[in-house]
């Protein structure tokens, strides 16, 4: 079964043709970081006009790539929350609209699910059940995962999630949007110990996560080091982020493997833009190793937004018979259906 998949939650548009939820025959990504960039966050307003403006491009480039036309499609499948609504609602009417002239099925899918079920698109991917961590601009959250559509939330962010404190970081000490590729380069050959900050951890046994007291440390750390004239030096610089990347990676690692221990599980699957980090890929698979725990990690680019995973989850949803309707709307919050 051929997907055409489509992916239109924040500020990327993407478009993705998939054979069998596994196999990519395309995965177009159009960044829109250079609008952006110099607003140090995503603007919903200009993220859902960019997207009007390249949704058609992207999907007719996607096909294109794939070497298919529509006659090949079997069917569409699209991101329906959660998300901006305004970019959400971009790809949701075009998928609609694509599905309505051309009458091939359509399905609605979850961006959670969909970073969670990356890992699908890897030659080796992970048996069920496993633990998923979800760890992303929006989104800081694990899961037990039984199979497609069978969830279990174990924990989640009381407040910033772990890219939200990245971005945020690095707008403090200006050095860009997105922060987490910034800091990750930043951090590759310096002292993650220079700087101790707090591992927020809310109690023994929990599996929340808060990083909004970890940003305030390093702004407060940040504050007691005045900017000298010449601004600061490159290796404060250096070990402020790569400092603060630690604590987060630690916090991530720990309560990850915890998650495992708790549910008696031995397979652990990361996903979203900050499972592209590469101290977190590289801390979490010595430390899992050491517990005898296996741990996946889809690529780089498949971690952060693109319309591949969303033709996976399509796929799943599709070949068992399930539609959207037409009248189906886009949610900023959606749910995963739990178990
Ligand atoms: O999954 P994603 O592309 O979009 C959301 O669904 O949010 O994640 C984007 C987030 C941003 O906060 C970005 O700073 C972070 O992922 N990110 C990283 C890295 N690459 C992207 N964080 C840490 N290290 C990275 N290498
Ligand atoms: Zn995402």
């Amino acid at each position: 079964m051929l997907v055409l998949a489509i992916e239109t939650s924040c500020d990327d548009t993407g478009a993705a043709v998939v054979l069998n939820g596994r196999k990519i025959l395309s995965n177009v990504v159009s960044s829109q970081v250079s609008i952006h960039q110099k607003y140090g966050g995503v603007v919903p307003e200009l993220a859902s006009r960019r997207h009007i403006e390249s949704i058609v491009p992207i999907v007719t480039e996607a096909l294109e790539m794939g070497k298919v036309t529509l006659r090949d499609i079997d069917g569409i499948s699209v991101t329906q929350g959660p998300g901006l609504v305004g970019s959400l609602l971009v790809g949701l009417s075009f998928a609609k609209s694509l599905s309505f002239v051309t009458r091939l099925p359509f399905v609605g899918v979850n961006h959670i699910e969909a970073h969670l079920s990356a890992i699908f698109l890897e030659e080796k991917p992970p048996k069920f059940p496993f633990i998923g961590l979800v760890v992303s601009g929006g989104h800081t959250s694990l899961f037990r995962v039984d199979g497609f559509g069978k969830y279990k939330r174990l924990g989640q962010t009381r407040d910033d999630a772990a890219g939200e404190a990245f971005d945020k970081v690095a707008k403090l000490l200006s050095l860009g949007y997105p922060g987490g590729p910034v800091i990750d380069e930043l951090s590759k050959s310096s002292n993650p110990k220079a700087i101790r900050f707090p591992r927020p951890s809310l109690g023994k046994n929990s599996l929340d996560f808060s990083f909004s007291g970890l940003k305030t440390a390093v702004v407060n750390y940040v504050k007691s080091h005045p900017e000298p004239a010449g601004g600061y030096s490159e290796e404060l610089i250096r070990d402020i982020v790569s400092s603060f990347q630690e604590a987060v990676v630690d916090v991530l690692v720990k309560k990850t493997l915890q998650a495992a221990q708790n549910q008696g599980l031995r397979r652990v699957v990361l996903s979203g833009g900050v499972a592209a980090n590469r101290r977190l890929r590289e801390r979490i698979k010595e430390e899992a190793s050491q517990q005898k725990v296996k741990v996946y990690i889809p690529s780089p680019s498949f971690c952060t937004d693109n319309a591949a995973m969303v033709g996976v989850v399509g796929y799943e949803y599709l070949k068992r018979g399930i539609r959207s309707p037409l009248s189906l709307n886009a949610f900023s919050n959606l749910p995963l259906s739990f178990l």
